[in-house]
């Protein structure tokens, strides 16, 4: 939520005019629809300057559900991510075409806040990035810049339960003014999720959350994601076949900028459509 984000925004909108009729629009095998949709993506191209990120992604994110996206790297999984909080927004050189709807509102109308977007559309990253401040600060800075905590009775309360929510509580509530860069990667993660969570987002997107994490670790930030699922939508980017296997319901998977096939979890496993999902699979790319 960096005022950098905040300034560059004025500068990134969806380019209607560009060119899209370059390539047939790329028909993604399986349903892309859910009918619970909270985030709608229609025909979104994002391109790098002349090099193309995804092209003609078409696909619903569902309220309780956690998407899996799958793909060799490079396929554009993050660049998606990406897309949905507008987190593109603030690369050199990035533009894109296309509809994103968050809850039927368009999430490039210039009226839009996109700082307030950001916080209803919260993101985890690979590598865990506490603010350097302290364990207490780094949860309660969100409510404080979006007026959600008046006073420090309310503050307590939403870092109280965002920290119980993260599964953090009862191992930091002695210590909560110590830094939070001084826990462990795992303890950090979690961390991480309470600082999104404390501003009641409706979406949360993880871009590998558990790839710097031990087995343990990732075991409880596996639960944690399972429980989130209950109130929020989850898109959940993952290198481990397993961990999709895990904690998803649905499943996405990229291939060179194309989203290749969607589906339930257990069908894109046990039985991929597409001869590309297939391969990737059962580990022949990849
Ligand atoms: N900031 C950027 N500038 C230029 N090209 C980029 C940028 N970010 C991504 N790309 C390109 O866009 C394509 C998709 O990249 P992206 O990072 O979305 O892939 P990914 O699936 O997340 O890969 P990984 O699994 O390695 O994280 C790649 O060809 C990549 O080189
Ligand atoms: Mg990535």
């Amino acid at each position: 939520m960096s005022t950098v984000a905040a300034s560059a925004t004025a500068a990134f909108a969806p380019d209607r005019t560009a060119d899209v009729s370059r390539s047939e629009p790329y028909e993604t095998v399986g349903e892309i629809h859910s009918p619970s949709a909270r985030i709608t993506v229609r025909d979104v191209t994002v391109w790098y300057g002349e090099k193309i990120g995804i092209e003609n992604v078409n696909i619903d994110i569902g309220s309780n559900e956690v998407l899996a996206l799958v793909g060799p790297s490079g396929c554009g999984k993050s660049t998606f991510l990406r897309c949905l909080n507008r987190m593109n927004d603030i690369i050199d050189n990035c533009r894109m075409t296309g509809t994103i709807r968050l809850d039927g509102d368009d999430i490039f109308d210039p009226k839009l806040d996109v700082v307030l977007l950001r916080a209803r559309v919260g993101m985890v990253f690979q590598k865990p990035n506490p603010f350097p401040k302290s364990i207490y600060d780094n949860v309660a800075y969100g409510p404080r810049i979006h007026g959600l905590a008046e006073t420090r009775v309310d503050t307590d309360e939403i870092v109280q339960r965002s920290l119980e929510r993260a599964g953090l509580w009862e191992e930091v509530k002695d210590r909560l003014e110590q830094p939070g860069t001084g826990l462990s990667g795992g303890q950090q993660q979690r961390l991480c999720i309470a600082r999104a969570i404390a501003v009641s987002p409706e979406v949360i997107l993880m871009d590998e959350p558990c790839s710097a994490l031990d087995p343990i670790a990732t075991a409880r930030i596996e639960e944690l994601i399972d429980e989130l699922r209950q109130q929020y939508a989850i898109a959940l980017v993952t290198h481990s076949m397993q961990q999709a296997a895990r904690v998803s319901q649905r499943t996405a998977y990229f291939h060179l900028g194309h989203l290749v096939e969607v589906g339930e979890t257990s069908q894109i496993f046990t039985n991929p459509r597409h001869t590309l999902t297939e391969d990737y699979i059962t580990g022949r790319v990849g």
